[in-house]
């Protein structure tokens, strides 16, 4: 059994002809905090939806918890995503109309989990973020909440691997700290990982590792 949550080894994935990763590899361990950065367009969206398995079509080897994900079923991908991974989108994906709650249920209710347990697990983490637990759509929420609700969306089934793409896009500064400051006390409480696109200087320097995504190829920026 590999160390690694993740290992990815020379991934490819191309548009038609236009080639986006080319020999990508990268190694998560468990509990740490890796950020990926890069010029907008170069891929890193693409590449985190090849690690987060919600793309098939990629070439070079994926293992994931010991599982070759090219060799995965499609229920078992959906397995693995819903036990293992938790996911922060850059436009979080929230239902406009429902509360913060309901779009943190939805999930459990889709798969026909009982939602009891989801539910308590679900206000423990609304409250740990700092968010009241209304009936309030999300859609009346300030970015900053609807980002922390779509934080404790991607934590509520207790991952071990968050996925995060620029989660802190658009928000002011200090926002984005205290965000980073509550995910990072989460990190070290529960021990999931973090694989995060970002940008900003001073969150970037709290990470583990930086990455650049540079022409397809991931480089190490600092240690
Ligand atoms: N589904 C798609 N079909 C065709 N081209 C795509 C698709 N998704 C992304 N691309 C292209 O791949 C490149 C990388 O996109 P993306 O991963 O979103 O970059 P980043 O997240 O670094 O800004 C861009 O040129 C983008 O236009
Ligand atoms: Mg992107």
């Amino acid at each position: 059994m590999s160390k690694f949550l993740i290992s990815a080894e020379s991934i490819g994935k191309s548009f038609g002809k236009l080639q986006v990763l080319n020999k990508a590899t990268f190694a998560l361990a468990e509990g740490e905090f890796v950020a990926v950065t890069g010029k907008s367009g170069v891929g890193k969206s693409t590449l985190l939806g090849v690690l987060g398995t919600l793309d098939p079509a990629f070439t070079g080897k994926l293992i994931i918890n010991g599982t070759n994900i090219a060799e995965a079923s499609s229920p078992e991908l959906a397995e693995l995503r819903r036990e293992f991974m938790g996911f922060i989108f850059q436009d979080f994906h929230l239902l406009p109309n429902l509360s913060a709650i309901d779009n943190i249920l939805l999930p459990a209710v889709f798969s026909g989990t009982d939602t009891g347990k989801v539910r308590a697990d679900a206000a423990a983490i609304l409250s740990r973020l700092g968010l009241r637990n209304d009936n309030t759509p999300t859609k009346f929420l300030s970015r900053g909440e609807r980002q922390r609700v779509a934080s404790a969306r991607a934590l509520v089934n207790n991952p071990r691997v968050l996925m995060a793409d620029e989660p802190t896009a658009s928000l002011d500064q200090e926002s984005e700290e205290n965000l980073f400051d509550l995910l990072d006390s989460l990190r070290r409480e529960k021990g999931f990982a973090i694989i995060a696109v970002l940008h900003s200087k001073k969150i970037l320097s709290r990470a583990d590792r930086v990455l650049e995504l540079k022409e397809g190829v991931l480089h190490e920026k600092h240690a």
